[in-house]
């Protein structure tokens, strides 16, 4: 994908999205060569559409949500599509994404879903620990007025951010 591919496809997937944000952590993303990839808050499904196109046929895409609104459920894509309705924060959800990753390790994982610092503190608690090492962990709304800023600014890791509105930001899980 080039940088206006990426682009025009958050626009056609109604991803609200800055492209000078997101792009340079999809480019980190794949430089991961992604096997397996979990984001919590799908809602339209346009940054999930966007993560699919770095998975290939033996990739696995998991998107959790309690009320999404994802319409291109239907459309090909190289890549297995799991998609989990539930809050992020139960048990019963934690459980089933938890079954489905477990022999694979994810490689990236995308945070977009409560935006309380208590939620965002509890999706990255609950769902990070499913992440290989040196595997990514990606934020939106880093710098928005909400309470992932509070979570990202007491995040003790070392950051990677892009703001030119409401940012994106990584971390990348250390090897043990
Ligand atoms: C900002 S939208 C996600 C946008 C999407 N990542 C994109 O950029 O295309 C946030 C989504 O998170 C979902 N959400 C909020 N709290 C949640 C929770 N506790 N469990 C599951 N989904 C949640 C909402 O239903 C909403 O669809």
């Amino acid at each position: 994908m080039t940088n206006s591919d990426i682009a025009k496809l958050l626009i056609d997937y109604g991803a609200v999205q800055d492209p000078t944000e997101i792009t340079p952590l999809y480019r980190a993303v794949e430089g991961l060569n992604p096997k397996t990839i979990l984001e919590v808050g799908v809602e339209g499904g346009g940054t999930l559409k966007l993560w699919s196109t770095l998975l290939g046929s033996d990739g696995l895409l998991v998107g959790v949500d309690m009320a999404p609104t994802y319409r291109w459920i239907d459309e090909d894509t190289d890549c297995e599509r799991l998609f989990i309705q539930g809050n992020s924060q139960e048990e019963a959800t934690i459980d089933k994404v938890r079954s489905v990753v477990y022999d694979r390790g994810v490689d990236f994982l995308f945070i977009d879903a409560d935006h309380t610092q208590e939620g965002v503190t509890r999706d990255y608690n609950n769902y990070s620990p499913l992440v290989r090492p040196g595997g990514i962990i990606g934020f939106h709304d880093i710098n928005d007025n909400c309470g992932v800023k509070q979570f990202w600014t007491a995040l003790d890791a070392h950051k990677y951010e892009f703001i030119n509105r409401i940012g994106i930001g990584f971390i990348v899980k250390e090897e043990k």
